[in-house]
Formats: C-alpha cells, structure tokens, sequence
C-alpha cells in the first residue's frame, strides 16, 4: 500500500486543531488549540466567537503541526479537512484554508465527516500499538458534546461505510454534563470537572431513573422503531428539580460568585466550594447517565451480535464510562477499545487518520463543497 503523510485540518466546534498522520497509523504531530478560556464566562460554545477564534488560530496551528511533524507544505500528500457535522461558521474557517491550501499547493483534498473521525481515533490509537485486527460486526458508540450515536461499521472495497441504529433524541451527553455543570455552578466544560467532582461523592445517594427513555416506541411502526435511542434532556431536568427541592440554591449561588474571581477554576478550587449533597448529587447524575449509555450500547452490541466495541468522543474520556464498559463487555467477552484521552476529545489527527483509506482509493473533494452543519455518517 502507498504510504502517504496526511495533514488533518479540524474546527468544527471549539478546537482549531492540525496534526500530520502518516498512513492512518502513525501520529506525527497533534496540535489542539481550546478556545476553552473565550467560551467559559458563557458556559457554553458561543459561535460568532469560536469562528473567530479559528481564525485567528488556524495559520499558527497547521505551521506548528507540520513543524512537529518534520514536515513541509511541499513534502505532505492530501490534505483532509472536516467537513462537519458542526458549526457552520466555524467549520468553514477549516474549510476555507484547506481548500486555499490544496490549490496553491497542488495537492489532493479529501473531506472527513467529524464523526467518522471519532471512530478513526480508536483505529488509529490501536494501530500505533502494533498491527491491530478487528473482527466485524464493529459497534462505535460515538458520545460528545453535541453527539450521542451507535454506528456499525464496515469495511466496503476500502472505504468505511456505517450504518446508524441509534442517536439521542434530544440532549448529547457532554451536553448534559455541560449544561448540569453550569447549574450547579461547577464550570467549564462539565464533563471533566464532573469526572473528578464524581470520585468524592455516593452513586447511589439520589436515585435517577429518569435517563431511560420507556414507552419511546410505543405507537410507531415496526420498521421504524428505533430500540437504541438515547434521551439526555430529561435527568438535566431532574437535577434542576432536585437543586430546588432540596434547598441547593443558595449553595450553587455562594459557588458561582466565588468562581467569578477566579479565571480558569480547577478541581482544587471547586471541590472544597462543594458540600456533600453537591457531590452525591454529581456522583448520582454520573453514573445514571453511564449506566443508561453501557446498558443501551451493550444491548445493541447483543442484538446485532457485535464482535468489537468501540467508545470514542469527548465523554469516552470518563473515568467511570471507561472502567463500566470495560467490566461490563468483559462480562460478554466482548473486546471494547477506547482512543487516548488525548484523542477521544476534538482534534485533527483523527481526521487525516479517517482520511486515509479515502486516500487510497482516490476519493478526493469535489472543489465546490461546503460546510454542511447537519453532515450524516453513512
Ligand atoms: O468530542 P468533543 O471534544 O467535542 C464534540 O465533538 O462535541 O467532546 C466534548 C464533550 C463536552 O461536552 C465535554 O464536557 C465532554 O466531551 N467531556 C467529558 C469528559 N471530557 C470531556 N464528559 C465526561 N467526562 C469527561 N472526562
Ligand atoms: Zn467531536
């Protein structure tokens, strides 16, 4: 097979990110530059914002990628950029510099969906480690701040083609670690705060039961009942509900004004601003929304007699998701494997890994694409 250096462009969120892979296996450099510090006195990704935050990065970042890379703009082979799902704006920041990149350079151009780099992350996380094989059928529960889907993935004549069996119907998980995070005053992003928030509290000390979704089917046809959906929005809801039942504001209160004075709060400052209840009641939210994602994931891994897991996306950087699916599939001697931290959060070397196999069989952009917000993975 050819081998070719890739150079990934991605900035479909809040992360203007570059890296050169080579092959779709070797990592040669993975720049990510967070707008973290821009969005968190929002608590949220303000879009007008992060476009022009990505372009104010995105000469700086793919110079330091091709630079860590030992690369040249001259010695690369494609360049692939995201196309989305994501924000528009924003997206085409990446878009727009790819497409200036490959014309003046004379080099192919290849469009990655985001979500199939998030897959891509896992491949190419094995693939560093040694020669990796997988037996098929592949489940990628794909979690984030703006996703939550079950793909099964195939190999067809060298390209990747995925079918999606199941999707949240409302809130992504990140986005409901996000969005309890910011009504608790606990931060930005929550997912991580959360994570460490989490370790220092009782699971069991509130009950959730609200993360399952019940009767979703109940008076849709056969052929299009979706057994694997995911719903976030309403333990968001219970949360806020346990917050006022419970007397909690004035606590959430006392925390908000306190993190005010401080400009990128850590766990050291939080965690001593947070009474018992706060910390139950994170633990309690965690591992109901875990347990709901490992249950839902496993019984479409069961279903469709899977025979390789993979978690990626932002929230397969939790600590408790990880170690859960791990005992669990274990249980069903089902091989599950996760993208480093480092990977499983937004960045490019997952774009120009995913880009690879596209490389090969000649896949190139049309020059007339453009952002497309709502990109399925198909
Ligand atoms: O994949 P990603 O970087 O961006 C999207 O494509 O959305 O995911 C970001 C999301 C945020 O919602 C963030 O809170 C969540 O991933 N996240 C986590 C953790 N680290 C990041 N959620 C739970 N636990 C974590 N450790
Ligand atoms: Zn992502």
């Amino acid at each position: 097979m050819p081998e070719a250096s890739i150079l990934g462009i991605e900035s479909s969120c809040d992360e203007t990110a570059a890296a050169v892979v080579r092959s779709g296996e070797k990592l040669l450099s993975n720049v990510v530059l967070s707008q973290i510090a821009t969005h968190q006195p929002y608590g949220g990704v303000v879009p007008e914002l992060a476009s022009r935050e990505h372009l104010r990065a995105i000469v700086p970042v793919v110079r330091r990628a091709l630079y860590d890379a030992g690369e040249s703009y001259e010695s690369i082979d494609a360049i692939a950029v995201t196309q989305g799902p994501g924000l528009a704006g924003a997206l085409l920041v990446g878009i727009s510099y790819a497409k200036a990149l490959a014309f003046a350079l004379g080099k192919p151009l290849i469009t990655v969906n985001h979500l199939e780099g998030h897959i891509h992350a896992v491949l190419l996380e094995e693939r560093q480690k040694g020669d990796f094989r997988m037996d098929f059928p592949l489940l990628a529960l794909v979690v984030s701040g703006g996703h939550t889907h079950l793909f099964l993935a195939e190999q067809r004549e060298g390209a990747w083609g995925y079918e999606n069996i199941g999707r949240t119907r409302d809130d992504a998980a990140g986005e409901a670690f996000d969005k309890v995070a910011k009504l608790l005053a606990l931060g930005y992003p929550g997912g991580p705060i959360i994570d460490a928030l989490a370790r220092h509290g009782n699971p069991q000390a509130v009950p959730f039961g609200l993360v399952q979704i019940k009767h979703h089917n109940r008076g849709v046809p056969k052929d299009r009942q979706t057994p694997h959906d995911f719903s976030f929005s309403g333990i968001k809801t219970a949360v806020l509900r346990y917050v006022e039942l419970e007397g909690m504001r004035e606590v959430v209160a006392t925390r908000q004004k306190a993190l005010a004075t401080i400009a990128h709060p850590k766990l050291e400052d939080v965690l001593p601003l947070c009474d018992r209840k706060t910390l139950d009641l994170v633990a309690s939210f965690q591992r109901a929304v875990v347990e709901d994602l490992v249950a839902k994931t496993l019984d479409a891994a069961r279903e469709r007699e899977v025979r390789t897991l993979f978690v990626t996306g932002g929230v397969a950087a939790n600590s408790e998701l990880r170690a859960t699916f791990e005992k669990e599939a274990a249980m069903e001697r089902l091989p599950v494997y996760f993208p480093s931290r480092k990977l499983s959060t937004d960045n490019a070397a997952m774009i120009a890994a995913a880009a690879y196999p596209k490389f090969l069989i000649g896949d190139f952009a049309n020059p007339e694409f453009s952002a497309e917000a709502s990109l399925a993975l198909r």
